[in-house]
């Protein structure tokens, strides 16, 4: 498959200001069937593989494929490759997605690493949360816990920027550890099956709740000390009841959304999300700004599969970014990669996170237009 399937090569003006005031948008029917049914039969067999023991699992949830030509086709070789580049920039064509299964499922009695019974989750288990942030065993009860702000029991090692999450995330990006929040500019999602019920599966997004993210970065920025968990604002653990949880999203990115938020027993705040209702071969823009889950696949009947990309603007003395990291900084293992003298990815990195539009030449126009950054 060497030729671009046809498609649009640019938003309309409303699918620009649509993605400037959500944070999101969606669009329909890009990408062509025989390339969802190509990606997707990949995904069934790799899964298949994996249920039958041929293949060992991935380590890490987001390794779950990604390299082939299948998945990175979605975008190399779709319309939402000119359209990236019109509405963002220049990009280095993915080498690498990832593409989950989440097979249907009841839901149970597990506690996740949010510290509630997966059941009690509202809005089918959503768990709203910025990308690039380090996830890893932690104290399972308040009183482990020495620290709610800043962690230091042996579940965070010497709390380094070499620490490294069972996600591949850091603990801190920088090795000043001054940065604790890997960033990108885009999350792209590509349907490969049907989500058009709440309940299959669907990706969720906190609508609208970049601008609080990036003014929430700002403010953190112009206080000092870390961007990101442990920085003002934003303890890196909190309670859930009588149990200890990541603290994905702080209070200030969340309190502006709490008007239909569900309360569990233990009086945790659970926002109401915007389910993703989309169709195979139905994709999604995403910033990075936009706090976001996997929701359960509780009420479909069948494997709800989407692949996904994280995508960045081409930055001046940056390193080649593969599409699926959420630390693109950094290398996949985390390595500490090599830089030009005088450039300083983190400053670039926290100065892209305070004024996200900087990034998406395409929107320039229609930011201005709406006034706000
Ligand atoms: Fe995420």
């Amino acid at each position: 498959m060497n030729d671009i399937a046809e498609g649009p090569e640019e938003l309309t003006d409303a699918q620009k200001r649509t993605l400037y005031r959500d944070g999101f948008v969606v669009l329909k029917g890009v990408v062509p069937k025989e390339m969802t049914h190509r990606a997707r039969r990949l995904a069934n067999i790799t899964a298949g593989k994996i249920l039958n023991g041929t293949m060992e699992a991935p380590e890490r949830r987001n390794r779950f494929m990604g390299a082939e030509t299948e998945i990175t086709d979605l975008i190399n070789k779709t319309a939402m490759s000119k359209i990236l580049q019109s509405t963002m920039g220049p990009f280095d064509p993915p080498t690498h997605g990832f593409s989950p299964v989440l097979y249907p499922v009841e839901s149970s009695d597990d506690i996740g690493i949010h510290g509630v019974a997966d059941r009690d989750v509202p809005w089918h288990g959503c768990y709203l949360h910025l990308d690039g942030q380090w996830t890893g065993p932690i104290p399972q009860r308040p009183d482990e816990v020495d620290d709610w702000h800043v962690p230091g029991t042996p579940h965070f090692g010497d709390r380094s920027a070499k620490v490294i999450g069972t996600n591949g995330t850091p603990f801190f990006q920088d090795p000043a550890c001054t940065l604790s929040l890997g960033s990108f500019t885009t999350f792209v999602g590509v349907a490969l099956s049907d989500q058009s019920v709440f309940g299959y599966g669907n990706f969720a997004v906190l609508k609208g709740a970049h601008h609080h993210t990036a003014a929430f970065i700002r403010q953190q920025r112009e206080k000092g000390g870390v961007i990101g968990p442990e920085g003002y604002g934003w303890p890196r653990l909190r309670q859930v009841g009588d149990r200890v949880g990541l603290n994905y999203l702080p209070a200030a990115i969340a309190e502006p959304f709490k008007a239909n938020a569900r309360y569990t027993p233990d009086g945790a705040m659970w926002l109401e999300p915007t389910p993703l209702l989309v169709e195979e071969g139905d994709t999604w823009i995403a910033l990075h700004g936009v706090p976001h889950s996997a929701t359960r696949n509780d009420a479909g009947a069948d494997p709800r599969i989407s692949a996904y990309f994280r995508l960045r603007r081409h930055r001046p003395d940056g390193v080649p970014v593969r599409g699926d990291s959420d630390h693109p900084d950094r290398g996949w293992e985390g390595e500490f990669l090599a830089y030009p003298e005088g450039y300083d990815p983190w400053k670039v990195a926290i100065e892209r996170l305070c004024d996200p539009w900087s990034e998406w030449d395409g929107m320039k126009e229609v930011v201005a237009a709406e006034g706000k950054a």
